[in-house]
């Protein structure tokens, strides 16, 4: 059974590459996350491939869009077989539930994860688009509308694990992208933790792309990580 909490982001947007990738690794001893610039530039077939090998593959495409759209959106990426989906909890509590019905129709269901707030926005931008108070108390908001519709978890910056996990409980997933092994590059991440410390915040998943990705030897990377936080 797989346990791996690192979820490796394939930020790429050629097949070869990310299959090539792939097939160096283990497919129960991490995941691997799909995203707009892969899978708009190879389509499902490849996420069918991963799928096909064993791989658990969340498809980060992030859908926001009217209720009905979005939860057949949410039900093709369940036929894919796919093991985590997310949707915009901005999108509203119709279309929250939308997609928490569509998925609820499968047997094996993919976990269905919220994004509150893009980490990318500074707090102008989030005053300029018209959401209230300080970008902290949107994430606390959305997060409590995607739990309160039923979704399974939210993604979350790294420094807001700690706050959603008091404010959510046990039960509700943190999937958390800006980790960085100590001695690492940041790239262009601007907050970043390393995955003992996310973890012991909280954090449920670990999303974790260049540090893996572009790594002289990935699978030794990936099993050090795993092994920092193997009994935190
Ligand atoms: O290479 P790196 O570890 O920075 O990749 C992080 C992954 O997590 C990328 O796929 C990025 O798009 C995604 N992500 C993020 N920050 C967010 C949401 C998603 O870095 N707030």
């Amino acid at each position: 059974m797989n346990d791996s909490k690192i979820i490796i982001a394939l930020d790429c947007s050629d097949a070869g590459t990310a299959l090539s990738f792939a097939l160096q690794l283990d497919p129960e001893k991490c995941r691997l996350k799909v995203g707009k610039e892969l899978f708009t530039s190879v389509g499902p077939k490849l996420v069918e491939r991963f799928v096909g090998l064993g791989f658990d593959v969340f498809l980060d495409l992030k859908f926001h869009d009217i209720p009905n759209t979005v939860a057949k959106a949410c039900t093709a990426a369940a036929e894919l077989g796919v093991w985590m989906v997310n949707v915009h909890a901005s999108g509203g509590r119709s279309m929250l539930n939308a997609a928490r019905e569509a998925l609820d129709q499968f047997e094996q269901k993919p976990l269905l994860i919220g994004v509150t707030v893009l980490t990318s926005l500074s707090a102008t931008e989030i005053h300029e688009i018209g959401l209230e108070g300080t970008p902290e108390q949107a994430v606390h908001r959305l997060a409590l509308l995607a739990q309160s519709s039923g979704l399974d978890g939210v993604v979350c910056s790294p420094l807001e694990t700690a706050m959603l996990r008091e404010t959510c409980g046990d039960n509700f997933l943190l999937v958390t992208p800006g980790v960085r092994p100590a001695g690492s590059g940041q790239d262009d991440q601007a907050r970043i933790m390393t995955p003992e410390d996310a973890i012991r915040n909280g954090s449920d998943y670990l999303v974790i792309g260049r540090p893996i990705t572009q790594a002289p030897d990935p699978v030794a990377v990936l099993d050090s990580i795993t092994e920092s936080i193997r009994f935190i």
